[in-house]
């Protein structure tokens, strides 16, 4: 089975080689993960790491010493070897955080697996993640979209667009996916924020508890009584053929499940706010709706969400002039790699008319987003939808009062209170 990858045209602004590291990575090293000062701007304390692209080095909350990857084309080139590993029950296997480090015993679906158990997982799902795919959902975002939308102007002004729109309209979109009955969403989506932001590591092991609990039932249910989602294809094709066993299953569902809401959520609600605090670019694109795909596309190189992909080395690795040994951590900063000036001119500015396709928002590699065709008919239809029905969106707060989430985490709005 070939997976349809989302177009991706030559990174033509993409020198071949980068320079070696600088000496800057033999200066003490920055924290990492940091709090960002604007919600769409790298933290300003990373600003040594640009200028110390494309390697250096940062500790983590322990004291620990790791590799940190600034440079596009050298992030690319890591993020395509197979030397680098994913499977976070390694030892040495790096933990931005306290809770993380805490949480680690457990084996994670997809994400954690290195070749070729990734590929025997991933291959089961590409058939549901590709373009045409997830064209076919397109009405049904729409119709989802247009129905919270309504809701919106029934109830407001104002509204707090996290909960009333960002959030649901990507928890709908994955629950008819899957399969998985929406009427469970403040469980599932409680536990999806347990899992990715709970103060502690046993937030972290209830809430994957929690949901296993949740999915195994939910299985055995479709068993008797099957559905047409992905689930109830994945148990019809895959478990009862044996290819998977019912806890990979659940493992499978849960990461779907959580990477396919808390994601797209973030990115609608941070991409409205940056929107708004652009009026010029945002004026641009209700003149011209069919700039959106562009604009998506740049603002998920922008926003760079999921900074700090995560990584351990396996074997000695050449690279930009270093040696990163076995067993050293790898953090990937896509937020200061998406910021290279190497690979995109002026990267500080929003700019719907650049080539922002081959950013790393999404990673890159064997782990590149499974869900990206359906993450970018999400932002483009949530987006076009909300400017065109409440043309006078504005923030109903001074915006130093609107919340955003903490750097250990992936970044959005926690809330966003506006009215029109
Ligand atoms: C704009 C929203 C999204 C962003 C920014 C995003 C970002 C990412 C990133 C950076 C990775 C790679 C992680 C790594 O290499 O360590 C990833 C992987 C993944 N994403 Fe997304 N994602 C988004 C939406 C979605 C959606 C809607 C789904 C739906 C199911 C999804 C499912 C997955 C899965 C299953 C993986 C693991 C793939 C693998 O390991 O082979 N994501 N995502």
């Amino acid at each position: 089975m070939t997976e349809t990858p989302a177009t991706e045209p030559a990174a033509t602004e993409t020198p071949a080689t980068e320079p070696p590291a600088t000496e800057h990575v033999t200066t003490e090293p920055i924290a990492f993960p940091q709090d960002r000062t604007c919600p769409y701007h790298p933290p300003t304390a990373y600003d040594p790491l640009r200028e110390a692209r494309p390697l250096s080095r940062i500790s983590l909350f322990d004291g620990r010493g790791v590799w940190v990857v600034t440079g596009h084309t050298t992030a690319r080139e890591l993020l395509s070897d197979p030397r680098l590993s994913s499977d976070r029950t390694r030892p040495a296997f790096p933990s931005p955080t306290e809770r993380l480090a805490a949480a680690r015993n457990r084996r994670v679906a997809l994400l954690g697996l290195d070749d070729p158990e990734h590929h025997a997982q991933r291959r089961m799902l590409v058939p549901s993640f590709t373009l045409k795919r997830t064209a076919a959902l397109r009405p049904r975002i729409q119709e989802t979209v247009d129905r919270l939308l309504g809701r919106m102007a029934a109830q407001g002004p104002p509204a707090e667009l996290v909960n009333a729109f960002a959030l649901p309209v990507p928890s709908m979109v994955i629950c008819a996916l899957l399969g998985v009955p929406y009427t469970d969403h403040d469980f599932f989506e409680e536990q999806s924020r347990r899992l990715l932001r709970g103060p502690a590591a046993a937030d972290i092991e209830n809430a994957r508890d929690q949901l296993d609990a949740y999915f195994g039932s939910l299985i055995d249910r479709k068993q008797r009584d099957p559905g047409d989602g992905l689930l109830d294809e994945l148990i019809h094709d895959q478990l009862r053929e044996g290819t998977v066993d019912r806890q990979e299953l659940i493992s499978l569902a849960t990461i779907l499940l959580v990477a396919g809401h808390e994601t797209t959520a973030n990115m609608i609600s941070l991409g409205t706010f940056t929107l708004l605090r652009h009026p010029e670019q945002l004026a641009e694109l209700r003149a011209d709706p069919t700039l959106m795909p562009a604009a998506v596309e740049e603002l998920l190189r922008f926003l760079s969400i999921a900074d700090g992909l995560l990584r351990v080395a396996t074997e000695d690795i050449e690279v930009a002039g270093r040696t990163i040994r076995a067993d050293e951590g790898v953090v990937f900063s896509t937020s200061v790699i998406n910021r290279d000036e190497r690979t995109f001119a002026e990267p500080d500015a929003l700019d719907w008319h650049r080539s922002a396709r081959h950013h790393v928002a999404f990673g890159f590699g064997i782990h590149q987003c499974l869900g990206q065709n359906l993450a970018r008919a999400e932002m483009e239809i949530a987006l076009l939808s909300l400017f065109d029905r409440f043309p006078g969106l504005r923030l109903a707060a001074p915006v130093d009062a609107i919340p955003f989430k903490p750097g250990d985490t992936i970044q959005g709005m926690l809330e966003l209170p506006v009215t029109w």
